[in-house]
């Protein structure tokens, strides 16, 4: 079955950039000229997907009208003359339909965001992606995840190493080497102390997960931090089903954390032929 639906939790109030996001999603913060949602749509829409479901929640307007027309602005550029904006602004809108919106009106963890999808998702297989984890590669992690699914049939998330102090950040695994890229999960753990983690392979905000995931999130059993963990219930689910981990070549920016997202920004505009010798320039005088 071809996966066809992603889920992108944004229902995050986004606290740790306040006060930029104390009316802005913290989804819409630029990375250079792109706020970090469209990263992640266009990475979705690039693995095939056809469907992209927001869980969103208050004060998460702007991600709507991201993704919308705005007749003011196209009049504008219109009239301008400026066609190469007007056309990257009308490319951005997806088809009409494609995107679902729907709220998660309770702050009770990443697992519930990913269940107030479930009657959207439905008796199939879909992705989750986290637009905080934005990734540079030249192979797109969830491209990669949708071929190897295609062929393995199993839930898999996206995994990399970190730093062994870390471990209390991220769902940590434990899984054996099966093949080239890929391990296999025998164990999970959301943000273990480094004395407790079975390892530093972490998981990283790529997931293609099996509808029988939502049994599990069902539960609402609360995990680390108090919150309903997505890590909990894919401990669960490897009772009854195989889970993969894909460890992807790339560069793996939190945006989630200050230091990471001006990391992003900077990797990001160096990329750009038009940005690339001023920056340089500017970092020499520093
Ligand atoms: C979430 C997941 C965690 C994962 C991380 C990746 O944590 O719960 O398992 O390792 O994303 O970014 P959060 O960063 O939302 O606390």
């Amino acid at each position: 079955m071809k996966i066809k639906k992603a889920v992108f939790p944004v229902a995050g109030l986004g606290t740790r950039f306040i006060p930029a996001t104390k009316a802005m999603a913290k989804e819409m913060l630029p990375v250079v000229d792109k706020p970090l949602i469209q990263y992640a749509v266009e990475e979705a829409f690039e693995a095939g997907i056809e469907q992209i479901i927001f869980v969103t929640g208050r004060g998460k307007k702007a991600l709507e009208d991201h993704f919308d027309r705005s007749f003011e602005i196209e009049r504008t550029l219109k009239a301008k003359g400026k066609n190469d904006l007007l056309k990257q602004i009308q490319e951005l809108v997806p088809r009409t339909g494609t995107i679902i919106y729907t709220r998660q009106n309770e702050p009770l963890g990443l697992g519930h965001a990913i269940w107030c999808a479930r009657d959207i998702v439905g008796d199939e297989p879909f992705a989750v992606l986290l637009a905080d984890d934005l990734i540079k590669t030249d192979k797109p992690v969830l491209s990669e995840m949708v071929k190897k699914f295609d062929r393995m049939r199993a839930s898999m998330v996206a995994v990399m190493e970190v730093d062994k102090e870390q471990t209390d950040k991220y769902g940590i695994i434990n899984a054996q080497d099966v093949e080239e890229d890929i391990v296999r999960i025998d164990d999970m753990i959301e943000k273990p102390d480094p004395s407790e983690a079975p390892s530093n392979l972490a998981i990283i905000g790529r997931y293609i997960l099996t509808p029988k995931i939502f049994d599990y999130l069902g539960r609402k059993q609360k995990g680390a931090g108090g919150e309903i963990q997505l890590t909990d219930a894919m401990k669960s689910l490897l009772k009854e089903q195989p889970i993969y981990g894909y460890k992807f070549h790339g560069t793996r920016f939190d945006c989630g954390d200050k230091a990471g997202f001006q990391m992003a920004n900077l990797a990001f505009a160096l990329e750009r032929p038009d940005l690339r010798d001023k920056l340089l320039d500017f970092i020499k005088t520093l």
